[in-house]
């Protein structure tokens, strides 16, 4: 796995901030200081009562499950301590990140809470809202655990950890239902790292041989992440320079005219009617039947799972298309708010999550990737270890998501979604006038990055 964030967050990490509504945010309760801390004698200590609010927003089949069992390992190590599961549905975190805004304005911050590393957590260290917890990292000895390239992830603007990891998915996916390919005699390619002219002769088949009312693809995306996640898709896999250049904040609007044509292009094979659904919709008519084929994250997995989809059988997988050799990195951990009226509970929250039982029962469950090198193989089912060793393989690149968190500013990546979702339901899909307004946003948000992904 190759990932060279460099200094990438420090820099991208300060602009962010003014653009970040919660700087006003005032904290109500105490706040605590790590440095002031005994932590390992905190999470000793497995007699000590208390509360934690856990929010998170994994609330589709098979998620719930995850999530369920890591509350479960919770209490399982700590029982004193009653855990509280708050879901916040929308996914991909924009959501949860207006839910903690007005919690932390109410002086009632969460002990923990769902984060991404990254972009998506800097706004909060502005305002000083989070617990440095680079002592967790010591105890649980996480940076020699995790797996290469993610410590350098998880590391914030001012060199400190304040993010625990808990499962990592790939984004550049393709789900496709197998039966919808047998029923219309369409070939499955035997490879999964499909070209862009396979891709194009998958959608025209299918489009041609599946009735009025069903459709080659879908999007999902009421909530519009889902629309930004294709967006960022085609743009690494129309050149992996581009995308870095635009994190980075190098854009220009002839390359996102370019992105946003092929985007219109794939418009053609889309359900007109694709903003009217969740992302877990969508899912549940792919296995139906009524769409071939779904962009998404691996997270789409569990979901398939507690459908009773099985890999090989009933759906399979190919790596969107110009993106082979590349995998696109969604990490999810946990964060833990200092003036939360548990400190020390979230704290036992965020440490738990590393541990090995719950490592082994989350990743199961979420058919995720640990973040953590001695979780067991034994624990994957055949395509999350196939991503695994995807993950870890020398020679993959690793691009992080900019609709999950961590490549741009929270600010220009909701923006974003809104636009893109604007355009995927535009009607005459004007490339050069929706480029100029994605542009404007980046250049609004002062986006400015570090990343080097391109050799
Ligand atoms: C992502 C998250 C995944 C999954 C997805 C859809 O941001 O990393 O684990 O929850 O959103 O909700």
């Amino acid at each position: 796995m190759r990932l060279r964030k460099l200094c990438a967050l420090a820099l991208t990490g300060m602009l962010a901030l003014s653009a970040f509504p919660m700087n006003s945010v005032e904290a109500k309760g105490e706040k605590l200081n790590a440095d002031d801390m005994d932590i390992p004698a905190i999470l000793e200590n497995t007699e000590e009562d208390g509360t934690v609010n856990v929010y998170h927003w994994w609330t589709a089949g098979g998620e719930k499950d995850a999530i369920e069992s890591v509350v479960q390992g919770f209490s399982d190590a700590y029982g004193e301590i009653k855990a509280k599961s708050n879901a916040i549905p929308g996914g991909a975190g924009g959501a949860m990140v207006m839910k903690v805004k007005v919690l932390q304005q109410a002086g009632k911050s969460p002990e923990t809470f769902q984060a991404h590393p990254g972009q998506e957590i800097e706004p909060y260290l502005n305002s000083d809202l989070l617990l440095n917890l680079n002592q967790v990292w010591d105890y649980a000895n996480l940076a020699e655990r995790a797996l290469p390239g993610l410590e350098d992830l998880c590391t914030a603007s001012d060199g400190n950890k304040y993010i625990v990891p808990i499962g990592i998915h790939k984004s550049n996916v393709i789900f496709y239902n197998i039966h919808v390919f047998e029923k219309y005699g369409i070939e499955i390619p035997d490879h999964e790292n499909i070209t862009w002219d396979e891709f194009w002769s998958i959608c025209d088949q299918l489009a041609a041989a599946m009735p009025d009312g069903e459709y080659p693809l879908d999007l999902g995306d009421r909530k519009g992440w889902p629309a930004c996640q294709v967006f960022e898709d085609i743009m690494l896999g129309t050149d992996p320079q581009i995308y870095e250049d635009f994190i980075n904040g190098n854009y220009n609007v002839e390359d996102v005219t370019n992105v946003l044509s092929t985007y219109a292009k794939m418009m053609n094979y889309v359900a007109p009617d694709h903003s009217s659904r969740d992302w877990y919709e969508t899912s549940g008519q792919v296995v139906a039947g009524t769409y071939a084929m779904q962009i998404m994250g691996a997270w789409m997995q569990p979901l398939m799972t507690s459908m009773g989809q099985v890999y090989g059988e009933d759906y399979g997988v190919f790596t969107f298309p110009g993106t082979d050799g590349w995998f696109g990195m969604c990490v999810d951990g946990f964060v833990v708010s200092n003036d939360s009226a548990d400190v020390e509970g979230g704290l036992r929250w965020a440490y738990n999550v590393s541990t090995n039982e719950v490592q082994k029962s989350f990743s199961g469950l979420k058919e995720s990737i640990s973040p953590y090198n001695d979780t067991p193989d034994e624990t994957y089912g055949e395509l999350t270890l196939k991503f695994k060793n995807e993950l870890t393989a020398e020679d993959t690149k690793v691009f992080p998501s900019f609709t999950h968190g961590t490549a741009l500013p929270w600010s220009a990546a909701t923006s974003l979604q809104t636009q893109i979702q604007e355009f995927a339901t535009s009607s005459d899909y004007d490339a050069e006038y929706f480029a100029n307004k994605i542009v404007n946003i980046l250049k609004e948000a002062g986006v400015k990055g570090e990343w080097n992904l391109v050799d």
